[in-house]
């Protein structure tokens, strides 16, 4: 089954056929041509992390592509609340679903989930691990507002050492010639993993706590400092508030950085940005859609009607 898990599974050639297959559903998607593509496949949606956008991009996804879905969300509402592994759970998910997607708080539990059932998995992100999914909408959302990452100056801004959509992102851009600019305190820099595996393929990359070296970069990935993932609140605390991206702010700087961000945010970028041409983060997430629809018409092997 092809199970996405990880954005360390895909080569730059699935990555173009990602993308080229993004582009064929917004096509179709203006020609009113892609209901009924899905019909008859299931959906199970299993949130037992709290999400927005990831959750109901995905329904959305499976409903306009004429499939249906059957949810549980939080674990209040399912019986791993009375004690059921998660083996078990999914193992009752294959005989209801065509295909699951599922986000929960253990790191690795989408790939646990991958090896009990005989049906495509989807990691809607697991813990501080990977959200492989957000990246590819990220990698899309690069692509349709300034071109192929190739040659670009990305920052990632923020909480880059918990942030399971930086990790996810990094790993994608690391099949294009991107330059990589890490902006974040010390406290939340990137895992040594990831630093160690750019370095083992020869990929330079700067390091700051300096918030205007996003001044000259083509793109800035703004982050939230995530509390639900500290130990300790006082260090929630002391690094919260480390970066505040305003109007002001971006204005200082003359070069047009387009401004992502995964959502939600917090105070790290102000709504005084919104209407900027250069905040692209609504769009980014709106993207989400046309890209869970192309990865749920891969997963399934749906076909898609020709152009
Ligand atoms: N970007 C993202 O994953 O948002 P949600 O947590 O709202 O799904």
């Amino acid at each position: 089954h092809t199970h996405i898990i990880d954005s360390h599974q895909f080569s730059r050639e699935d990555l173009n056929t990602i993308l080229a297959a993004t582009e064929h559903v917004v096509r179709l998607k203006e020609q009113n041509r892609l209901f009924g593509v899905l019909e008859g496949r299931l959906m199970a949606s299993l949130f037992f992390e709290s999400s927005t956008r990831t959750r109901l991009s995905f329904e959305a996804a499976m409903h306009r592509l004429g499939g249906r879905i059957i949810t549980t969300v939080g674990f209040q509402f399912s019986s791993i609340s009375k004690g059921e592994t998660l083996y078990d759970t999914m193992k009752m998910i294959e005989a209801y679903a065509d295909i699951a997607v599922i986000r929960h708080p253990v790191e690795g539990s989408s790939r646990i989930a991958a090896g009990a059932v005989n049906i495509p998995i989807i990691n809607a992100g697991d813990g501080a691990g990977q959200h492989p999914t957000q990246a590819l909408l990220d990698l899309y959302t690069i692509v349709r507002e300034r071109g192929l990452p190739d040659k670009k100056r990305i920052a990632f801004i923020g909480d880059l050492k918990f942030g399971r959509t930086i990790h996810s992102l990094v790993k994608l851009l690391t099949h294009y010639e991107t330059e990589f600019v890490f902006i974040s305190p010390v406290d939340l820099a990137l895992p040594e993993s990831y630093r160690k595996e750019l370095r083992s393929l020869g990929i330079h990359f700067e390091e700051t706590e300096d918030l205007k070296a996003m001044w000259d970069c083509d793109v800035a990935y703004i982050t939230r400092i995530q509390e639900e993932r500290f130990a300790d609140r006082a260090d929630y605390e002391r690094l919260k508030d480390s970066y505040v991206v305003n109007r002001a702010f971006v204005q200082a700087s003359r070069h047009p950085t387009l401004l992502l961000h995964p959502l939600p945010r917090v105070n790290e970028l102000s709504t005084d940005v919104d209407d900027m041409p250069n905040a692209a983060y609504f769009r980014q997430a709106a993207y989400g859609v046309d890209v869970r629809m192309a990865l749920l018409c891969l997963c399934l092997q749906a076909e898609l009607p020709d152009l």
